[in-house]
């Protein structure tokens, strides 16, 4: 079980999988492909329905095995199969916790119906009363302190609604953008995932491992990681990235790494630029209380604190 840790493996997830068979993981990220013929470098993304739907089972039963009993599941699915998906969960004694959806604002041009803009994230846990949920690490301002300067709102934010728009899909002008994987997730979405259901030195394991971004986020987060992925020059890519990670923590930012990435995360969650919250001193109050909330409230940060911390983001930002 060692040998895999903090490592992205070339190979089939239900071999891997299956070889391992006992509960190491505290969160389970699933991306699989979602049959509806994507090129990816080695899987065929266009199945047989009832091939497909039988292979989905088999990879989510292995990977119930591998969970730990206080563990999470999160799979994300197209609309073709999230029934079916839903289904196989009852049936593997998952507990369905949300149904989350993805909301990405930039998909696929259509003439001839409405243009798809959505993914399913389902969250699942093993045991319905144990389980991680930080939710300070995902609370985020309210309407009520944004909108309203309503006296009423709880100073600890709101948790984020079940429907998640302030995520785009990585397009190609990102500097996040890997440009050798058809279907890479957002870092922030991976790490809103990661801060709410495991802790540090928790093992963060994705079956479809793909250009490794909950590996990559797993990694800024102090998070152990196992990655699985079929084919091999997405490893090897995938490899390099999260090298390229590593000698960017290991070059001096290591210390200010957590406070950095953490305000970094509330500005995106707040679906904000870091320039519209530092030229408003109303938001810039409303974000700092909220970021000491997401710092477990260990301090308090002042107007000049968010301001110097905003100017280290900039640039951290690469
Ligand atoms: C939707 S993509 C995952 C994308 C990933 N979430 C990311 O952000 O880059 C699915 C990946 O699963 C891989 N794959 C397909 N079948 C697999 C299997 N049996 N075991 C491991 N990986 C597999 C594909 O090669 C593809 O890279």
């Amino acid at each position: 079980m060692q040998k895999y840790l903090d490592k992205i493996i070339c190979g089939d997830c239900i071999e891997v999988l299956g070889e391992i068979g006992e509960p190491f993981a505290d969160l389970i990220f699933a991306d699989p492909p979602f049959n509806i013929g994507y090129k990816y470098d080695k899987y065929d993304d266009n199945q047989k329905k009832e091939n497909y739907i039988a292979w989905t089972k088999e990879w989510m039963s292995v990977c119930r095995k591998v969970l730990k009993p206080h563990g999470s599941f999160y799979i994300a699915i197209g609309d073709d199969y999230a029934a079916n998906v839903r289904v196989i969960a009852d049936e593997l004694g998952l507990v369905m916790r949300n149904w989350i959806i993805w909301h990405y604002t930039f998909g696929q041009q259509t003439n001839d119906k409405f243009a798809r803009s959505h993914t399913h994230i389902f969250y699942f846990v093993n045991d319905r009363s144990n389980f991680t949920f930080n939710d300070y690490a995902v609370r985020v301002p309210s309407d009520r302190q944004l909108l309203y300067n309503d006296k009423r709102a709880n100073p600890a934010g709101k948790m984020p609604d079940d429907v998640w728009n302030t995520y785009s899909r990585v397009c190609g002008t990102f500097k996040e953008r890997t440009g050798w994987h058809p279907c890479q997730m957002p870092e922030s979405l991976l790490k809103r995932i990661i801060s709410a259901s495991s802790n540090p030195g928790d093992c963060v394991l994705d079956p479809f491992s793909g250009s490794g971004t909950t590996a990559a986020a797993a990694y800024q987060l102090s998070r152990h990681y196992i990655g699985i992925e079929i084919s091999e020059q997405y490893v090897e890519n995938s490899t390099r990235r999260l090298d390229e990670l590593k000698n960017k923590k290991n070059d001096g930012q290591k210390s200010a790494l957590n406070e950095i990435e953490e305000f970094k995360r509330l500005s995106i969650d707040m679906g904000k630029p870091l320039n519209e919250i530092t030229e408003n001193k109303n938001l810039i109050k409303i974000f700092a209380n909220q970021f000491a909330v997401r710092m477990k409230n260990e301090k308090k940060y002042s107007e000049q604190d968010i301001l110097m911390l905003s100017s280290k983001c900039r640039n951290f930002r690469d």
